[in-house]
């Protein structure tokens, strides 16, 4: 007959189908050193409520060592027969310490409080290296803000331009987004910090264990409130597939940018050879394929998200094996995130902006019509008629090719009493730029205060 967990109850082993079905070793491999850190945990709680000998805790805690140092070097490895991570280490454990010493492990423990426990101290892990690559994206956004501070470009909505801003203050735009996605990874991370170990199979355990003992061995500043939620609760899960998600939709963002900005037609960034790539067939090509991948593995981690939505709705109370199903989605966004974040922090770390070529499009597409309407207000004139002046402005240049800093002092006066040669004054990028300097406008003063403040944000972090 098979080994499993459950011997007792069984006349005979599994069909090979279940066996095929159930098995999760494939994926859930990776918890091994959070398994065997929970095992020695447990050992010591045991030891401690008087379950387990002196000499059977050293015992256990040298073999469960053992065990650590065979995962790692690969002298132990998941058997055809073994179910999960924690069958598989079980095995391994009574292998190593005898099965007296190493079947006592199980008193007071269930494969539900265990998987809830390690799946979270996993998490917590991957939340900082995922935080740190996220910060090292920032931390190039915001070394290009410092690089090109006073340089204009033409700020869009709508794709359309709009009003000149600092290329810093669009980089830095990206990066507040991405600080807070960090953000939210600490913000997570604190509602995560709570152990199920000891909620058992779901009612918790009868045997004197102290869940606040473990989840301080483990790590964790408190035990869960509530076994039945400890073993069942699957939104720290959600939650971070959520935040890896946000994440990857804030990089996709940029990178769409980036893919733009590299175009003939724009022109504002060359891309450096070590980030792009060429093409097979046409010499002349280089393309800004990290940038791509970055935009299409956003879709990727919004399934992941989605598939685990799915996975946990309507689920009653308390353990189900669907819960199984938790894990392959945030593994994939962890790893898709740790693969993607190194490739895209180079790539913006060595952009090579056009500056003159930047500067030159910010005044275009009549983006300084509002500084006209504005200026007008500043002079007294209500809005609803200084829009209306402005947009003929506009309308006057579009009809004779020109652009608005050409219309002549009789253009302006013919168009509106109001429009003294004063106007003038604001009908210039610098001036545009200046004079939208409240916090958190785009004058080069603020911007300068706002690239202090994002580098502290980031070390911060
Ligand atoms: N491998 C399972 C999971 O990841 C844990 C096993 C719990 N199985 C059970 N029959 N209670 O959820």
């Amino acid at each position: 007959a098979r080994l499993s967990l459950w011997g007792g109850r069984f006349a005979g082993g599994p069909a090979d189908a279940l066996a095929a079905l159930s098995k999760s070793t494939h994926f859930d491999w990776r918890l091994a050193p959070y398994d065997i850190a929970g095992s020695r945990a447990h050992a010591r709680v045991l030891h401690r409520a008087g379950l387990l000998d002196d000499e059977a805790l050293a015992a256990m805690l040298a073999a469960l060592q053992q065990l650590l140092d065979d995962v790692e070097s690969g002298a132990f490895t998941p058997a055809q027969e073994d179910e999960d991570v924690h069958t598989a280490l079980e095995r391994g454990l009574i292998e190593r310490a005898g099965a007296d010493v190493g079947g006592r492990l199980r008193a007071g423990r269930s494969r539900n409080d265990q998987v809830a426990t390690l799946f979270r101290m996993y998490l917590r892990d991957h939340a900082r290296s995922v935080a740190a690559l996220l910060l090292d994206v920032v931390d190039a956004l915001v070394a290009q803000a410092q690089t090109h501070l006073g340089v204009a470009m033409p700020g869009r909505t709508h794709l359309q331009h709009a009003q000149p801003v600092l290329l810093s203050h669009h980089l830095l735009a990206h990066a507040w987004a991405l600080l807070r996605d960090v953000e939210r990874f600490g913000d997570w991370d604190r509602r995560t910090d709570a152990s199920p170990y000891g909620s058992g199979a779901l009612a918790g355990s009868s045997l004197g264990l102290d869940p606040a003992s473990v989840a301080d061995d483990l790590g964790f500043s408190r035990p869960v409130e509530n076994s039945i939620d400890g073993t069942a609760s699957r939104d720290f899960v959600a939650e971070f597939a959520f935040v890896a998600a946000m994440s990857a939709v804030d990089i996709s963002r940029i990178a769409e940018e980036v893919v733009l900005w590299a175009t003939k037609e724009f022109s504002f960034v060359t891309l450096d050879d070590a980030f792009s790539t060429g093409s097979s067939i046409m010499p002349q090509k280089k393309n800004p394929d990290v940038a791509e991948l970055a935009r299409g593995k956003a879709g990727r981690l919004v399934g992941d998200l989605a598939g685990l939505m799915t996975t946990l709705k309507a689920l009653p109370l308390a353990y189900n094996r669907d819960l199984q199903e938790d894990k392959e989605p945030v593994f994939d966004a962890v790893d898709t995130l740790e693969l993607l974040l190194p490739a895209f922090a180079g790539m913006t770390a060595t952009l090579t902006f056009h500056p003159e070529r930047l500067e030159s499009l910010a005044p275009q597409g009549f983006s300084l019509a509002t500084d006209i309407a504005e200026w007008l207000v500043r002079e007294g004139v209500p809005f609803r008629i200084a829009h209306e002046v402005a947009g003929e402005c506009v309308q006057a240049c579009e009809q004779r090719g020109i652009e608005l800093w050409d219309l002549s002092d009789d253009d302006l006066a013919a168009i509106s009493e109001h429009l003294t040669p004063g106007v003038r004054e604001v009908l210039s990028v610098p001036g545009s730029l200046a004079s939208r300097n409240a916090t958190g406008g785009t004058a080069p003063d603020r911007v300068a205060e706002q690239l202090e403040a994002a580098h502290a944000k980031s070390s911060e972090l």
